[in-house]
């Protein structure tokens, strides 16, 4: 029997957890050898390894140790990897994940190379082109053979784009499906017990987009608006945003903790047990909903719409943060709903896709 070769590219910390259920089907399923490639973009244990033995990830197979730098050099830094590795290994298909700078880099070099991509994640758009992670969207899905949709919104935006629908896929949200085999070990964690945190008492925030921490002013009020909210606030901080704190000077309050990032487990242990969540994380928005946490989304847009309309997330802004706050302490949160295909079955679906691709064209 022929066999598909894959290479599934990996590298900041929200891909551990999509890449975890693709890997692990692929392992069931005969037909298909599997490259793991990390790009490096993320590399602090608590952003990273923590990730890998969470999740049972194995090791990456190549490891491009591409680190920090601007847009153009982490982006560049990855294409030149990729092209190495793609060049020695010759696979049928690049798989690639959400949109941070790793997942638009490897798609660009395998479009270049002429090798099929599918782009796990694709169609969702927030509609601001200040977001880098809108134009790695974009233009990943331009460039992608395979358009794995987590929503029907997702799938309205790549058919209003004008890509062909034997390209758009409707499968689900494999985050979702990560979230759902983690249910015992997440439940088991003592991370908010471990804090003295009481359920349904405190809030947990995660904030890093530029938008929110990358001016020193703006980081400030957010930290006082945070400081000052009604109920206790605890904060895993992100490295990009634990330097813009330590820059100005910025430390605990009373009312608000400041921790070291957390693995997955650990702070999806804090997630349940929360009486809201604060952020402006993509994911998180995604797995609040799952979970029916009240989600409070610091950011003007969201790429993902599904979890307004159906779930429990509502944008937010300082000004409005006490009155949301408020609504949540009152038991007046809306309760949402799990959308359509977040079963924990994603990464089925897309294996069943791909398997079908390979009948089709080996
Ligand atoms: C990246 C993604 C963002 C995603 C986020 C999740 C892009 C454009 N952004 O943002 O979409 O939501 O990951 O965390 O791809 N740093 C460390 N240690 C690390 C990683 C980063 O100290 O392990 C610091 C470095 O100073 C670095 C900064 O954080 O310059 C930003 O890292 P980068 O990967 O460029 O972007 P994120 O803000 O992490």
């Amino acid at each position: 029997m022929a066999t598909w070769r894959l290479v599934v590219v990996a590298g900041a910390r929200p891909n551990f957890m999509k890449i975890a259920p693709l890997l692990a089907r692929f392992d069931l399923l005969s037909g298909f050898e599997v490259r793991l490639v990390h790009t490096g973009q993320h590399y602090d244990w608590g952003m990273n390894e923590i990730f890998f033995a969470d999740l049972g990830l194995r090791e990456p197979d190549i490891h491009l140790s591409v680190g920090s730098g601007s847009h153009a050099i982490q982006t560049a830094a990855v294409m030149v990897g990729m092209e190495q590795v793609l060049s020695d290994y010759h696979p049928h298909l690049v798989i690639v994940v959400g949109d941070v700078n790793s997942t638009l880099a490897a798609a660009l070099t395998a479009r270049k190379m002429n090798i099929a991509i599918a782009h796990v994640e694709a169609g969702l758009r927030s509609r601001d082109w200040t977001m880098p992670e809108e134009v790695n969207r974009v233009v990943t899905d331009v460039v992608s053979d395979y358009l794995f949709a987590p929503s029907r919104d997702a799938v309205a935006n790549l058919e209003s784009e004008a890509l062909s629908r034997d390209r758009i896929f409707f499968v689900g949200n494999v985050m979702i499906d990560t979230l759902v085999v983690s249910l015992p070990r997440i439940k088991a964690s003592r991370a908010a017990s471990a804090l003295n945190l009481q359920p349904g008492k405190f809030a947990a925030v995660t904030l890093h987009r530029p938008s929110n921490v990358d001016q020193a002013d703006a980081v400030h009020a957010l930290m006082d608006a945070l400081g000052r909210l009604d109920l206790h606030v605890v904060f895993p901080v992100h490295p990009r945003t634990r330097q813009v704190l330590e820059s100005i000077g910025f430390g605990a309050s009373s009312n608000l903790r400041l921790v070291e990032p957390m693995g997955y487990f650990d702070f999806s242990n804090l997630m349940l047990n929360s009486a809201c969540v604060i952020t402006d994380s993509g994911g998180i928005q995604e797995e609040t909903t799952y979970l029916g946490v009240p989600c409070l989304t610091l950011r003007a847009t969201t790429e993902r719409p599904v979890t307004v309309d159906e779930g429990t997330n509502e944008l937010a802004t300082i000004d409005s943060l006490p009155d949301q706050v408020a609504k949540v302490l009152a038991g007046d949160w809306k309760k949402g709903r799990i959308p359509e295909l977040w079963d924990g079955r994603a990464s089925e679906r897309i294996a069943d896709v791909l398997a079908q691709g390979i009948e089709r064209k080996l």
